[in-house]
């Protein structure tokens, strides 16, 4: 695509879509290799106020659902698998090294390197989940291992506990490099056995749970645990029920998955029968940051293995979702449900 076309693209979607939407696109087709200074601040910093507004409000209210309906037509494991079956090795060049975890990790001091904040992460989720060595445990959306690296660390059981991803990379990479128990399985869409599990978690996974599949799957979830267990997650969300205009540009990185508003989240966990024995709030934007510096700093192996379309879309991917943090709409929580 020529530069004249990408920019009548770009006006064409930033009118459908949103500004957000346009602007996010036009970054991604670049067909060099993105400038990394110039990206985040064109995404991160504040625009004049009528440019701002128009982000803000643009498309409008009323045509946000239809808009987000349409697009959650695709197709959500095609989606799935078109964000994390792109190179197990892309992956490792910006996640950290000591667990790969794709999920936000815990800067109490803002000093740490990314190894010892995601450490941070996998020691405040494992106080949560509090595995014991004979408990049966499930990990839902396990990513590369990450958390079930930590939960063996303490229990010193690899049998008792199972992970479930969407992503056939992932199953591979934790099968030859780890030997552990996974499966290519759909959590929301699946059974599970009966009273089966003593822990539940899910780490950066709920995202992908639409909020009228979030009372379904609860309601597995409870059945599936056994009297007395708990199910652990952290996810993020939007804040208020009405979809904020840029939620519309998240589907570019996430297509077929749209996470529930907080509200609606909290009324279905009380719904399914869980007393609410933990909830905090944390910040997703230090891990953003340390993600996109990695990804800059190995900038050519990256486009050796995904392209440089795929590297550009990630190096918009952080200071997009950045913006979403900077702007309030969206935050970042963990919760551990007991079921009674
Ligand atoms: C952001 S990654 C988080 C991975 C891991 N928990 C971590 O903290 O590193 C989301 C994970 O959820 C998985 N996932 C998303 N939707 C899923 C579904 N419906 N069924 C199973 N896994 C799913 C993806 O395959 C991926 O492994």
């Amino acid at each position: 695509m020529n530069a004249l076309a990408r920019y009548v693209v770009a006006v064409g979607e930033s009118v459908v879509f949103g500004p957000s939407y346009g602007a996010v696109q036009t970054l991604i087709r670049h067909p060099r290799p993105l400038d990394p200074d110039f990206v985040w601040r064109r995404i991160t910093d504040d625009l004049p106020p009528p440019l701002d507004w128009l982000r803000l409000h643009w498309p409008p209210a009323f045509a946000r659902r239809p808009l987000l309906h349409l697009k959650l037509k695709q197709d959500h494991l095609l989606g799935i698998s078109q964000h994390y079956d792109v190179s197990n090795e892309f992956y490792e060049l910006f996640l950290d090294k000591r667990y790969m975890f794709y999920s936000a990790a815990d800067f109490d001091c803002g000093e740490e390197s990314l190894e010892e904040a995601q450490t941070n992460k996998a020691n405040f989720l494992l106080r949560l989940i509090d595995p014991r060595p004979q408990d049966k445990i499930l990990d839902l959306g396990c990513g590369w291992a990450a958390m079930m690296h930590r939960v063996i660390e303490e229990t010193g059981n690899t049998e008792n506990l199972v992970g479930y991803t969407l992503s056939q990379k992932q199953v591979d990479h934790i099968r030859q490099h780890h030997g552990y128990n996974v499966e290519l399985k759909n959590f929301i869409t699946c059974d599970y056995p009966n009273q089966e599990f003593d822990k539940i978690y899910s780490i950066g996974a709920w995202e992908h749970v639409r909020e009228r599949d979030v009372p379904i799957v609860l309601a597995k979830l409870h059945q599936a645990l056994k009297p007395g267990g708990r199910l652990v997650h952290q996810f993020f969300c939007g804040i208020v029920e009405s979809p904020a205009a840029s939620v519309v540009a998240a589907q570019i990185f996430f297509p077929g998955s749209m996470p529930a508003a907080y509200p609606a989240q909290i009324r279905a966990f009380e719904r399914a029968g869980f007393r609410i024995g933990h909830r905090s709030i944390h910040d997703y934007r230090p891990t953003l940051r340390a993600w996109f510096d990695n990804l800059v700093a190995n900038r050519q192996r990256a486009i050796e293995l995904v392209g440089v379309r795929t590297y550009n879309k990630y190096l918009v991917f952080f200071p997009a979702f950045t913006r979403m943090f900077n702007d309030g709409i969206v935050i970042l929580a963990r919760y551990v449900l007991e079921k009674r």
